[in-house]
């Protein structure tokens, strides 16, 4: 099954700007999966929408046995540069090429939004064990420090479509697919060092401005670095991490 087209376009284009700036994910996050599902030795990860490796990397560092299935080849090849031990497969979450209950935890981390949600919530109640973890997890800018709060005016982030995400109630959306258990959710602060030239390639690696005709990208690219001007570098890209997760029934 085909993936949305800006996600295709968009991540395929950004792809190298996307493993340069994009935030990885903040150890008390982990910590949280390690402590609910036991993530360790003997278990079977499924990193779903997997990017350039961004989770998959924490991931395989629980000791976890860890696939990634990912549908951009410019993300698949970004990942298998960082991760070249790690089993990086071309899917969707629409068409998981995994057998049926062969997955101890399957982990989607600013991804679910790409999805066919029901369809996708089918696919990994199927090829979940019975009780097997889910866990979905969101890197949001924190728009509380002002220039991260510009920053999202001058990209008018939160008149695209791709934003609304922010808005869904996803704990509704899992139980009504009638496949897993009550969503539980924990938000974590942390900050992401970052660089002028860092903050370019942030920029650069969002879907739509990734596609974006050269000069209308950078001149954004010049906007939003204008609005760090007289921070000293490194300097802290302030993010929320929430993780929300459940098990299959
Ligand atoms: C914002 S990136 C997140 C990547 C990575 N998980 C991370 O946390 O950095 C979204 C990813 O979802 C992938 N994607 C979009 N639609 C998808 C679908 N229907 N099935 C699986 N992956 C999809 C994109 O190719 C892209 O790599």
């Amino acid at each position: 099954m085909a993936i949305d087209n800006l996600a295709a376009r968009g991540f395929e284009a950004g792809a190298a700007a996307y493993e340069m700036a994009r935030p990885g994910y903040p150890d008390a996050a982990l910590a949280l999966l390690v402590e609910e599902f036991g993530l360790g030795d003997g278990m079977v990860v499924c990193d779903l929408a997997a990017g350039t490796g961004k989770l998959t990397r924490r991931l395989v560092e629980t000791g976890a046995d860890v696939v990634a299935v990912e549908p951009v080849e410019g993300m698949r090849t970004q990942l298998a540069a960082v991760l070249p031990g790690v089993e990086a497969v071309d899917g969707t979450a629409e068409a998981i090429p995994r057998p049926d209950a062969s997955i101890d935890v399957l982990t989607v981390a600013h991804a679910f939004h790409w999805f066919d949600a029901p369809v996708a919530l089918r696919e990994i109640a199927r090829v979940l064990r019975p009780g097997g973890g889910l866990a979905l997890l969101w890197n949001e800018r924190d728009e509380s420090s002002a220039w991260v709060a510009e920053m999202s005016r001058i990209i008018k982030w939160h008149e695209r479509t791709v934003s609304r995400y922010q808005h869904v109630n996803w704990a509704t959306v899992v139980e009504d697919s009638g496949h897993f258990d009550g969503l539980q959710e924990r938000t974590v602060a942390w900050d992401q060092m970052m660089t002028s030239e860092v903050l370019g390639e942030r920029v650069r690696s969002i879907s739509y401005i990734a596609v974006m005709p050269l000069p209308e990208r950078e001149r954004l690219v010049a906007e939003v670095i204008s609005l760090v001007s007289r921070l000293p570098e490194p300097f802290p890209m302030p993010y929320t991490c929430r993780v929300q997760w459940c098990r299959a029934l």
